[in-house]
């Protein structure tokens, strides 16, 4: 009892948790259902072509077995469409062509074939989309070649079109669940392991049931975001994410909706694993860093008391803070407030501290999709802000650091950013399924990416 009533107060915190897990929604409209069934037609046919049993003539003396080879299936006609509610229906015309190995001579057989199928879409219990046809009916033998049959070939031909329309109507089903079952396979692969940087992956899972309408197909898809294989929550209250009703999504096969949450935990996710950190070193006389104690000298008179010789400097940037993206309606922005610390390398490869500073940069924030990646690129928004946190070199000018570090930071900090986030964080998605011609629309607290699909055969 105790037992039962543990499980039942698990269950019903399940979802509570999963909800507040950052939120995609992905939206499938009729046209990538009819892009289904394109791409569908080839596998179809593969899987009718299904093996017919010899057919035995009990009529003379001798037991007379004839083969039968099904030579190809056409199917000129392959149909999907939505069921509210359900699922998927689908119709197909199929044209079989069969040769019958008859003494003396063999015989070509066609048989036309519709097939119809409706098929559940749900969600199992990993959190894939998972296929169960619930009704299938092959209609069978709307024409039949005996044309050139004379009333002997005709008596053998009866039983044979009857012994292989039997065979028919008890595999042509069994083949389309397994096809199904295939199909299932693939769609499993929704909650595959992405890597997003070195040591942090992405996987997407299904929280609900399907919402299915006459247009559209609409999956509620959460991220978990993993750190050396941990999962990484960011406390938010538990509201789904939905896609707004303005959004149009008749336009394109595929809608997805992100969530500010999916943002947000992305950044934490890179912050954490200290991808966003970075050191900007430099030799004494390269082009690349700008800064040597003696220029520092010029201006902190202690760094040039400390350093009478030229040493190189190092800046060592740190984000202790989660970056902020901000989805404003038609634009998105960063804001990373690193601790960049300033060090003078010795000739003896020691590190001295000389001072810290925050900073504040408000970077632009571009986002692109490429094959089944969300990709940014970064320019920096303004004025790059610092204050001095920590001096060993006494007194500075805030002023005239400003412009110094402002050159020297910015552009290694840019250049690593736009190379991190151009590796880019995998979108809900199946193996070999990308986006194609995507647009991605920046609103008001989400994000929405509209674009055809396209299967790599
Ligand atoms: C089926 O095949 C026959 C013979 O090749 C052809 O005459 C007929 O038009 C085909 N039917 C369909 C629906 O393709
Ligand atoms: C009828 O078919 C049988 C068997 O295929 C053949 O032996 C016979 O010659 C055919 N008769 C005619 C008139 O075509
Ligand atoms: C120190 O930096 C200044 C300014 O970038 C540069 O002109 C000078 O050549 C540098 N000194 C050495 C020794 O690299
Ligand atoms: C982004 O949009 C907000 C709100 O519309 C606006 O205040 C801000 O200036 C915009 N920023 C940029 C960089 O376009």
């Amino acid at each position: 009892m105790a037992g039962a009533l543990g499980l039942g107060l698990l269950l019903a915190l399940l979802p509570v948790v999963s909800a507040s897990m950052p939120g995609t929604v992905v939206r499938l409209n009729k046209a990538a259902l009819s892009y289904v069934s394109e791409i569908g037609k080839g596998p179809l046919q593969r899987a009718l072509q299904v093996t017919v049993p010899y057919f035995l003539d009990r009529s003379g003396e001798v037991l007379q077995p004839t083969r039968i080879q099904i030579l190809n299936v056409h199917v000129p006609q392959f149909h999907l469409k939505f069921i509210a509610d359900f699922g998927i229906r689908l119709s197909a015309a199929a044209n079989f062509t069969f040769k019958i190995f008859r003494v003396p001579e063999p015989l070509e057989l066609t048989l036309a074939v519709e097939l119809l199928a409706d098929a559940r879409v749900a969600q199992s219990s990993i959190g894939t989309p998972v296929i169960s046809t619930s009704y299938c009916f092959p209609l069978l033998g709307r024409s039949s070649d005996f044309d050139d049959s004379n009333s002997t070939s005709r008596a053998l031909l009866v039983p044979v079109q009857e012994h292989i329309k039997a065979v028919l109507s008890n595999k042509l089903c069994l083949s389309v669940a397994s096809l199904v079952q295939e199909l299932n396979v693939h769609l499993g692969t929704l909650i595959g392991l992405n890597p997003v940087g070195p040591e942090s992956q992405i996987r997407y899972t299904m929280i609900s049931a399907p919402t299915i309408t006459s247009d559209y197909i609409s999956l509620d898809i959460s991220a978990v975001l993993f750190l050396l294989g941990k999962p990484i929550v960011l406390p938010r209250d538990a509201t789904r994410f939905v896609l707004p009703q303005h959004v149009r999504t008749e336009d394109t096969m595929a809608t997805v909706g992100l969530s500010q949450h999916l943002f947000d935990s992305a950044l934490l996710l890179l912050q954490k694993a200290g991808a966003l950190n970075l050191d900007i070193t430099g030799q004494l006389g390269s082009d690349d860093n700008l800064l040597n104690t003696s220029m520092l000298g010029l201006l902190i008179p202690e760094v040039a008391r400390q350093f009478p010789e030229p040493m190189p400097v190092v800046l060592k940037v740190r984000l202790g803070a989660t970056p902020v993206a901000t989805l404003h309606p038609n634009n998105a922005t960063l804001r990373l407030q690193p601790f960049v610390e300033v060090l003078a390398v010795a000739s003896n490869s020691a590190f001295h501290s000389l001072f810290s500073l925050d900073v504040v940069v408000d970077l632009s924030l571009q986002l692109s999709v490429s094959r089944a990646k969300l990709q940014g690129t970064t320019s920096v928004l303004g004025d790059i802000r610092l204050k001095v946190a920590s001096s060993n070199v006494g007194v500075i000018d805030t002023d005239q650091v400003h412009a110094l570090t402002g050159s020297v930071f910015e552009e290694p900090l840019l250049k690593h950013l736009n190379a991190l986030l151009g590796i880019g964080i995998a979108l809900p998605s199946v193996v070999n399924l990308h986006y194609v011609t995507p647009e991605v629309s920046v609103y008001e607290g989400y994000v929405v990416i509209s674009s055809g699909l396209f299967y790599l055969h």
